[in-house]
């Protein structure tokens, strides 16, 4: 059995969970759902990111403590995390004594003993909105051009982090995939920050000024810096640095690190760095995703464009809302969100395709054939071939399939096509061929008319019928990983397993309400 660790950034809990937050939680859990259906020992980690001069000043404005203002925000991000749906393995949080410093003081230490860690002093600019030590090109007018801050000038004694040693290893090791970085324009952006002159980074801030964080071992007058000990999540979540590494040893390195093109620089440069002077093995894959934005525009709360996910949540449900970042984001770039395109898929595509689809067919089945029908045989399936091709965009070219059964054209063009795209990270792709199929199935039922051949032909027509509820049934089992509420409905719809998928003796159809109801049907 394979093993599959997979992790989310940690979010950082200065404010309540955001849209870009909701969307990689979900494309992250659509990759873990997949590859525990492939039958992989899957490990699926997120949680929060507790410490840094972002956080105390958030907890200083909502007049709280930091201990308290994080235990009280992280709730809103476990929440969003059960209304989305997310089967992670684990949730690990910054500010835990017990299970993330020990990993972090450890991992310090190693560096330490390699000798990449020295003190000196730094002078420079630091955005807190970034948590990250800035330089005067990263500003326009003076202020953040991604925070409209003003950034603070610094003149402190750090420790800095030998950065600059390992650039030429860490480039060697995208350069030929050792550590791949998907897609192939971030990891370009890699290779051009590597190839220029990389200098050491600060990996701590004095205590005095910041003592929410880790202490520096033995050094008790700094503190880690944020980005120093955040990554380590990584590996203190199994284990590392605690009496038992047996879960670290078993999972790490990680398969997949999903992130967002903001923090790409920490995990593709400062991580793999970190991971090499201490002599643990890379990360195989980080992949990057673009960002949320809403009518073109980044969400704030200046402009107004700001959507709660909780809200479209709560509204629509979790499967909606999976189905539309995973279908109108294109996976690995920047993507919009807004109100109306979302109600539009939700009742274009979703309730009057997916949900129209399976409804209308169910009910034809119920009305004609009491409800039940057995399978018919290979030769009579095969002798109702549909008369469309899959929309073109979407169509392998390796296979043309005009003419052909729906079966055939399930298995060597739908599920080929699918398996190909999850294994290469387009998600987006995979998505698109089902719905591609819904809509060929529709086709089908429109093309041959069942509801007017039962009166002709009825064996024919149950043969349509079996031929179209047999491959909702199958393509809901490839769906599980985006609409796994969905795809639980659909099968129990039709009444058949999970286990039965590919070859259902009987479908026997149970009443349900709409999968997609509109507003007034949810009242
Ligand atoms: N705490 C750090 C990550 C540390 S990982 C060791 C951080 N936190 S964050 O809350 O700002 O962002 C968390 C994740 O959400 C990041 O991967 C970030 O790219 C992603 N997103 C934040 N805003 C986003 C959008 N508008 N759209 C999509 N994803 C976005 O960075």
């Amino acid at each position: 059995m394979l093993k599959f660790y997979i992790t989310t950034a940690i979010d950082y809990v200065n404010a309540s969970p955001h849209l870009g937050h909701a969307y990689e939680k979900v494309i992250t859990d659509v990759v873990a759902r997949w590859h525990r259906a492939q039958g992989d020992e899957t490990f699926f980690l997120t949680g929060t990111d507790e410490h840094g001069a972002k956080i105390v000043r958030a907890a200083d404005l909502a007049g709280k403590k930091p201990e308290e203002f994080v235990a009280d925000n992280r709730k809103q991000f476990q929440e969003l995390l059960e209304l989305l749906n997310i089967s992670n393995d684990d949730f690990i949080f910054t500010s835990d004594q017990k299970r993330h410093w020990p990993g972090a003081v450890k991992l310090w230490e190693k560096l330490a003993d390699a000798g990449d860690l020295y003190k000196a002093k730094y002078e420079g600019l630091y955005c807190v909105g970034h948590e990250a030590f800035v330089t005067e090109k990263d500003l326009v007018n003076g202020v953040c051009a991604d925070h409209q801050q003003k950034p603070e000038v610094i003149e402190e004694e750090n420790y800095f982090f030998r950065l600059s040693k390992y650039a030429a290893r860490v480039k060697k090791a995208v350069e030929s995939d050792e550590l791949r970085v998907l897609p192939e324009s971030r990891k370009n952006e890699v290779l051009a920050f590597l190839t220029g002159n990389v200098e050491d980074v600060s990996f701590s801030r004095p205590s005095k000024d910041i003592t929410w964080g880790v202490p520096v071992p033995k050094d008790p007058e700094h503190t880690m810096y944020v980005w120093a000990e955040a990554l380590t999540n990584y590996i203190s979540a199994l284990g590392y640095g605690s009496a038992d590494e047996a879960r670290f040893e078993k999972f790490w390195p990680a398969d997949v690190h999903i992130i967002g093109k903001d923090i790409l620089r920490f995990h593709a440069v400062y991580w793999p760095a970190m991971l090499l002077a201490t002599g643990l093995p890379l990360p195989k894959t980080i992949f990057v995703h673009g960002m949320i934005l809403s009518k073109g525009q980044k969400m704030s709360k200046t402009i107004g464009n700001v959507i709660n996910p909780v809200e479209m949540i709560s509204e629509f449900g979790a499967d909606a809302f999976r189905y539309f970042v995973s279908r109108e984001i294109p996976f690995g770039e920047d993507g919009d969100f807004t109100r109306e395109r979302f109600r539009e898929v939700y009742e274009g595509s979703l309730a009057h395709g997916l949900g129209n689809l399976a409804s209308r067919t169910a009910a034809m089945i119920e009305k004609y054939f009491s409800g039940a029908i057995e399978c018919p045989e290979e030769a009579e399936r095969m002798s109702v071939p549909t008369r469309r091709e899959l929309r073109k965009e979407v169509s392998s070219e390796r296979v043309s399939l005009s003419g052909e059964s729906i079966e055939r054209y399930f298995t060597l063009g739908v599920v080929r096509f699918f398996e190909d795209a999850m294994a290469s990270y387009k998600l987006t792709d995979a998505i698109s061929v089902l719905q591609a199929f819904w809509t060929l199935l529709d086709g089908y039922i429109q093309d041959y008319e069942p509801y007017r051949l039962v009166k002709t032909d009825p064996e024919k027509a149950k043969i349509i019928l079996w031929n179209v509820a047999w491959h909702i049934v199958r393509s809901a089992v490839l769906l599980e990983p985006f609409m796994p509420e969905t795809s639980a409905a659909l099968l129990k719809l039709f009444g058949v397993s999970r286990a039965d998928a590919e070859s259902p003796a009987r479908i026997v159809i149970s009443k349900s309400g709409p999968l997609f109801p509109s507003k007034e049907e949810k009242k």
